[in-house]
């Protein structure tokens, strides 16, 4: 069985821990039957042809090694049905012609949101697919946990955790701005769990005057600092009420290099505070998994593996209620799982006095 591994879309945590789960699992379960072949930086090595048979070693010692030893690349989905530039073919035209060229018996696509509409697509068209639900976000549906969030909410909370003690010494109001375009998941994990006071997260448009009160009242009641988690993708309720045309123009035209420069000032002019911002971006996706992100990925990988084996494709690994489940990918394909405003978790935030902005 010729099986064809990529990895796609931003890197994470977790990663290498996972192809390493797939791998092990089949080589112990199909042995020599199983021959493992890596596709080079996402589906453009699929677009390109670009792959190499992978020997049992180069499994060895990357459970811990951060980004993918596959490489990746973000190949929008948009473009997979458009003829390509240098042909008449499209990609998918493309990918196709690769698993016939290269006579893949299935393929085991690593990805979030993006790379999972490609993978139904391939699917459709009839490949042989299983999937694995990697993103810092956490915002795949189908799944309660995708690897490399826990890593992410690990360090995103060590950054805030650090602040702390330059705002109490400065008295000073610091916003952390947080991986999280679409979602605010990181953010809302990160924040609680390092004692923020104030957590703005894209679903939940915010307020400047009503985080100005809450760092007002915050000063009223003796407290020297205040920390904002702010996700990169919120919002103001102005901006949630404008249409999709009228919010890119202002976006397009907003003078700060991202929403929590433009958000200090808002604050400054509300509160008279001079108000810091640290944007620890990358570093959130960077470095060695989590524990429980090497616990996941691994009953992912062995998940995988064995619908590969019962020839069950068309499927993501999922955790649901605590168990990996199978989940079609036509149901996961195009959906995002974002954070209800309503939620268990914000009700305990906002229980616990912190402000969410609005
Ligand atoms: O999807 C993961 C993610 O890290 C988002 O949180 C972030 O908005 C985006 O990727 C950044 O993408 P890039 O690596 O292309 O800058």
């Amino acid at each position: 069985m010729k099986i064809g591994m990529l990895t796609s879309g931003g890197d994470c945590q977790g990663l290498n821990a996972a192809l390493r789960g797939v791998a092990k699992t089949l080589m112990n379960e199909l042995g020599d039957k199983a021959e493992l072949w890596g596709i080079r930086d996402g589906y453009r090595g699929l677009i390109e042809d670009d792959c190499h048979q992978m020997k049992p070693s180069e499994f060895s010692d990357i459970l811990t090694v951060g980004g993918t030893i596959l490489g990746t690349s973000r190949q929008p989905f948009k473009m997979m049905l458009k003829a390509d530039e240098d042909s008449e073919q499209t990609k998918l035209d493309k990918m196709l012609a690769t698993i016939k060229k290269e006579e893949f018996d299935c393929l085991v696509i690593l990805g979030g949101n993006g790379t999972h509409k490609t993978a139904n697509l391939l699917s459709e068209n009839g490949v042989n697919v299983v999937t694995l639900p990697k993103t810092i976000d956490n915002d795949l549906w189908g799944t309660e946990l995708t690897f490399g969030f826990q890593s992410a909410v690990d360090i995103a909370t060590t950054v805030i955790d650090a602040i702390h003690s330059t705002a109490f010494s400065h008295s000073r109001v610091f916003i952390v701005e947080v991986m999280g375009h679409k979602a605010g998941w990181l953010t809302l994990y990160a924040g609680i769990s390092s004692g923020a006071d104030v957590i703005v997260i894209p679903e939940i448009p915010y307020s400047p005057e009503k985080i100005a009160e809450a760092i007002n009242r915050r000063e009223k009641s003796g407290k020297r600092f205040s920390i904002l988690a702010v996700a990169e993708g919120a919002i103001s309720q102005a901006e949630a009420k404008m249409s999709k045309k009228e919010f890119k123009a202002a976006r397009e035209n907003m003078p700060y290099p991202s929403i929590s420069y433009r958000m200090a000032d808002e604050l400054q002019a509300l509160t008279g505070h001079e108000i810091r911002v640290t944007i620890p971006g990358h570093y959130q996706r960077g470095g060695a998994p989590c524990p429980a992100d090497r616990l996941l990925t691994s009953r992912f990988g062995v998940a995988a593996a064995e619908l590969i084996r019962d020839g069950k494709f068309g499927n993501m690994v999922a955790l649901q209620n605590g168990v990996i489940v199978p989940v079609p990918l036509s149901k996961v394909a195009g959906k995002l799982k974002t954070v209800p405003p309503d939620s268990d978790i914000v009700k305990a935030a906002r229980s616990l006095g912190l402000s969410m902005g609005d």
